[in-house]
């Protein structure tokens, strides 16, 4: 059985129905902070199984030592967590005491239950601005913001906790930008106010709930100034994650840390026309000022985790933008 905390998430929801149908027994632990039950339904839906489902806390210490020993769990996905970078800025204390000590927590309990595979949550975040192109792993590490750096903090983390003690299986995904939703049209992202990303907003105003995007400046030194980032579908990401812990569980001890991208990087124009073809509706925009902290073009190099877990991202933008129209059209 394999814990996936924030399972109810846009990530972890996908992740549990690609486990599902490898034949893994899902338990799924989230606190609803940022997603909804009924995407347990939905996911019973999709794979003909329902996963276990407990609503509760990654830094209730009581409640992590129950399921350990009620649940025959061999690993955890950890993707709860706290995500939106502005409010990291303003409720910091929030976001240190959600990402890091909610890891720690989690880690300390399956330390005690003598769980040690451990698949977690980083992103591209941890690179900064890049000093080149694409993104290699022995990239520096910098932070600019309180989340970023949750993220670095936690990395860390695994590194001291793997060096310390014989027998962890540790992945540390960093994952570029994830997009697209199942093709059901079951599941898919569903941000709560106004979305921060762009193809959560780009979504509402092809759906009218918003009447123009605000695109961040077209002054970047890109082809067409705006903005350049490596959209990857989030069920390429989902088999990344079973790869990753395929290739934990088949050795005795491992310390992985890798890219999921797909290696190449579309602008914001460029996302803009994909997903208005697909759609076939219109979506206005305005070029406004660039958004603080924002950097120009950020794209993986996917050669460490093509040769590491034989993993490599199989949908494109068309495949990104169809899943994610289906989905963006739920009432
Ligand atoms: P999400 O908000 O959709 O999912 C996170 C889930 O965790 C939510 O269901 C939320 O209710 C739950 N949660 C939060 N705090 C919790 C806690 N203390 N206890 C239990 N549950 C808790 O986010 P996502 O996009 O699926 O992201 C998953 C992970 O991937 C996060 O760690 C995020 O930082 C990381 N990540 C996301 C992106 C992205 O663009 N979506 C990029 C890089 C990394
Ligand atoms: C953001 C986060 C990053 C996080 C990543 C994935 C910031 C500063 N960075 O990155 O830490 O890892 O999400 O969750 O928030 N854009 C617009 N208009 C919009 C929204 C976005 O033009 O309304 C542009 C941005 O300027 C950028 C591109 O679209 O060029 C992608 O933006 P976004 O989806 O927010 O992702 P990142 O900036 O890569």
């Amino acid at each position: 059985m394999i814990l996936v905390t924030g399972g109810t998430g846009f990530i972890g929801s996908h992740t549990t129905v690609t486990l599902q149908q490898a034949g893994h027994d899902v338990l799924i632990l989230d606190n609803l902070c940022n997603s909804r039950p009924e995407v347990v339904d939905a996911i019973a839906a999709i794979t003909g199984t329902r996963p276990g489902f407990v609503e509760g806390d990654i830094r209730d210490a009581a409640l992590l030592d129950r399921l350990f020993a009620e649940h025959p769990i061999q690993a955890v996905m950890h993707f709860a967590g706290l995500k939106a970078v502005g409010e990291s800025t303003q409720i910091p204390l929030a976001y240190y005491d959600n990402n890091i000590h909610g890891s720690v927590t989690l880690l300390q309990a399956m330390q005690k239950a003598g769980v040690r595979t451990f698949i977690f949550s980083s992103s591209a975040t941890v690179y900064g601005d890049p000093q080149k192109l694409p993104l290699t792993e022995d990239h520096p590490r910098s932070a600019t913001n309180p989340y970023g750096h949750t993220k670095l903090v936690v990395e860390d983390i695994l590194e001291n906790l793997y060096h310390s003690e014989s027998g962890w299986r540790i992945a540390r995904l960093r994952y570029f930008n994830p997009a697209g939703a199942h093709p059901s049209g079951l599941i898919g992202e569903s941000p709560q106010g106004v979305p921060n990303n762009l193809m959560p907003f780009v979504a509402q105003v092809a759906t009218g709930q918003r009447p123009r995007l605000n695109v961040f400046g077209n002054d970047y030194d890109t082809p067409d100034g705006t903005g350049v980032r490596d959209y990857i579908h989030v069920m390429d990401l989902a088999e990344g994650h079973k790869a990753a812990l395929d290739y934990c569980q088949s050795l005795p001890q491992a310390l992985l840390t890798t890219n999921l991208g797909t290696g190449k990087g579309y602008s914001v124009l460029e996302m803009i026309q994909a997903y208005a073809q697909t759609s076939g509706q219109d979506i206005p925009y305005q070029i406004t000022a660039r958004r603080p902290g924002d950097i120009a073009a950020c794209w993986a190099d996917v050669t460490h985790a093509t040769q590491t877990l034989g993993w490599t991202a199989r949908l494109g933008l068309e495949d990104m933008c169809r899943d994610a129209w289906r989905w963006d059209q739920q009432p």
